[in-house]
């Protein structure tokens, strides 16, 4: 494992390792034990979009494994001003011991890759969110014990969330079922690559997708970028696409919840499903901070965790 550019770069052996050392992490945190395990080593921390979890989570777990965070505001840098993907990935590279990058292209975190010389973790672009997944992913095996064999469902935009859960549901065993309107579904590349997969659906119809599930997941209807559309986009999905306490009985009776927040309430999901299953939301949240130290460690080579 060089980089997490996208989840689809993983091998099933390769994802169920870094959720075991996520869980190894999480009971050395809650048991106060040290994990120095990157001391002297500097994350650079890339961001073009806005970020309250992937900030916080990577810069206290980059702590919390004894190295430095640091912080850059895409604006501030000079890549704000023009300067080249390929000449911020070679300088940067002679600085930092790995970046983590939240942008808008996912050609540039893969350029970014392809230019440095340094591990470059995808914190979320317009197409992928792997990062979220992997969390999610560890919450259900806390929450179900398992994940090969469940039913996944989405709910919603077709977007980078719902590219990366079919992805990561696939590579785990999971089957996974997307509802999303005409227009709005999730990427052509992916469609084409999971067309044919026993464990893929794709339907306008939510009730279809989330009928006996395990998990349903939701995101917001107009993500970071779509703005402009956001009215637009609430009159195409309130009447169907919105995870209420109605299309949540079909599921199985002990179904579980995943949104990766933030979360526009009454739009997406209601405020009564919210509140049913904020335990399993806020442990995704923070299991984001302990997959993600997984990953570090995964990526730059500490010996102990990589197989
Ligand atoms: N879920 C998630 O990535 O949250 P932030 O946008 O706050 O980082
Ligand atoms: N789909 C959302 C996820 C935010 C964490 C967005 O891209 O804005």
């Amino acid at each position: 494992m060089n980089h997490l550019l996208k989840l689809s770069d993983l091998s099933k052996d390769e994802l169920l390792a870094i959720l075991e050392t996520g869980h190894d992490l999480k009971k050395k945190l809650k048991a106060g034990e040290e994990t120095p395990y990157l001391k002297g080593k500097t994350l650079g921390m890339i961001f073009q979009k806005a970020s309250t979890r992937t900030r916080v989570s990577f810069e206290v777990g980059m702590s919390q494994l004894g190295g430095k965070p640091l912080y850059l505001s895409a604006q501030d840098l000079q890549m704000g001003r023009g300067e080249s993907i390929e000449d911020t990935a070679k300088v940067l590279s002679r600085y930092l011991d790995a970046i983590m990058i939240r942008t808008y292209d996912q050609s540039d975190v893969e350029a970014l890759a392809e230019h440095g010389s340094i591990p470059i973790i995808n914190g979320l672009t317009d197409l992928y969110h792997p990062c979220q997944i992997l969390a999610d992913l560890m919450t259900i095996q806390e929450f179900k014990g398992q994940l090969e064999g469940l039913k996944f469902a989405f709910v919603g935009d077709g977007n980078n969330m719902a590219n990366s859960l079919i992805v990561g549901a696939l590579l785990a065993g999971a089957s996974v079922s997307v509802a999303s309107p005409q227009g709005y579904q999730p990427d052509q590349h992916i469609l084409d690559a999971y067309k044919d997969h026993p464990g893929f659906l794709l339907t306008e119809n939510p009730y279809e997708a989330v009928k006996n599930a395990d998990v349903v997941f939701t995101d917001v209807w107009a993500s970071m970028g779509d703005e402009e559309e956001a009215e637009q986009r609430k009159q195409i999905f309130q009447d169907l696409y919105q995870l209420n306490s109605d299309l949540l009985s079909v599921a199985k009776s002990d179904v579980m919840v995943q949104h990766c927040l933030p979360a526009h309430k009454e739009e997406e999901i209601t405020t009564e499903v919210f509140n049913e299953h904020a335990a399993e939301i806020f442990e995704e949240a923070e299991n984001r901070l302990h997959v993600q130290k997984a990953v570090l460690l995964h990526l730059m080579g500490v010996a102990s965790y990589v197989s």
